[in-house]
């Protein structure tokens, strides 16, 4: 979907230079647009508040940070170009919407069963796995700052999802990931990408019949309400890249980028440690309502689950190459 002149235009706005004053023309601080798809009280979107506060501070406010949450500036895929096209500073997309920027390596991050735990993928997106993927993104003008979690997926339709056959002819959800699509297609569900905006209708009207996302999602955009019936198996991981535009991030001088660094490197650490206890948080709440049924899947029906999806990692190797399916392999393993 190309973005609107009107969309441009909001995003290109403001972005730094002098602003006319009545007594003294002043240096209008530098703006970054930080533009995201989920609500201020998600993992994600307390992230973006905490950089935007740290920023502020070690910029001395030379820096001013706008944050426009749950889809108010731009929706998933008119912020990727939005970002290329440097009417928006910096985005935290899930790494499965990475394929629009050339980068499909992003997708093995959504290979099941791939993560033991948030430790886990966290001392994983610390090692070169991390840089791997970083690298895929420059050739494509796009600089990679840091991962932030968001803990594992559950899935849900209006029936009971217990086993894999179950989930036979269900039209299921997904944000973009062709690996996601091949482990639901390999249950027997048929995945669909809609744009995460649009999914709470979706699930509404029977546009589909289920989906898959984590708990603070789930809550904050109301899914639960709209799902009868919510699995958590942790059969996969939601994470995001954050991205600025590398032309933008090279151009800002040296002491505000190095204030910006510091900013992304603690606001990372806040959001990482804060997305556990919010989804263990936003799934109590939603037990609570009584409005949807939740199953924790059993060690043997998890056993199922995995065995059902395992065949992806084979076809994964073409779709995201083999060297990014090894490093999953190795990153899980340790
Ligand atoms: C989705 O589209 O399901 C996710 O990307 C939403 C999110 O957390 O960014």
């Amino acid at each position: 979907m190309k973005i609107s002149r009107r969309q441009f235009a909001a995003g290109a706005a403001a972005t730094g230079g002098l602003i006319a004053c009545p007594a003294v023309a002043q240096q209008a601080p530098i703006v970054i647009k930080f533009s995201h798809v989920v609500t201020n009280d998600t993992p994600k979107g307390k992230g973006a508040l905490k950089f935007k506060e740290l920023a502020e501070k070690y910029t001395d406010g030379k820096v001013k940070v706008e944050v426009y949450p749950n889809s108010s500036l731009y929706k998933d895929k008119e912020e990727i170009e939005a970002l290329q096209l440097g009417a928006v500073q910096m985005l935290a997309p899930a790494t499965a919407k990475f394929a629009p920027l050339g980068a499909k390596e992003f997708e093995a991050l959504d290979l099941p069963f791939a993560f033991k735990d948030d430790e886990n993928f966290q001392k994983a997106m610390k090692g070169p796995l991390a840089q791997f993927l970083f690298s895929k993104l420059e050739p494509k003008g796009v600089k990679g700052l840091a991962f932030w979690d968001n803990g594992f997926h559950m899935f849900s339709a209006n029936k009971p999802l217990i086993k894999p056959a179950d989930l036979q002819g269900v039209k299921v959800r997904i944000s973009g990931s062709k690996v996601a699509d091949r482990y639901f297609r390999l249950c027997g569900a048929i995945p669909q990408i809609l744009a995460f905006s649009e999914v709470y209708q979706a699930l509404q009207t029977g546009v589909v019949d289920g989906c898959e996302n984590t708990p603070s999602n789930y809550l904050t955009q109301k899914f639960y309400e709209v799902q009868k019936n919510i699995t958590i198996a942790r059969h996969a991981h939601l994470q995001y890249a954050v991205i600025v535009n590398s032309k933008y991030w090279e151009g800002l001088p040296p002491d505000v980028r190095t204030a910006l660094e510091k900013a992304m490197s603690e606001a990372t650490d806040f959001t990482n440690k804060d997305a556990q206890q919010d989804n263990a948080e936003a799934l109590e709440t939603m037990k609570k309502s009584g409005k949807c049924e939740f199953h924790v899947a059993t060690d043997a029906e998890r056993a199922a689950w995995k065995t059902a999806m395992d065949p992806t990692y084979e076809w994964a190797i073409g779709r995201v190459g083999k060297e990014a399916v090894d490093m999953i392999r190795k990153a899980s393993a340790a």
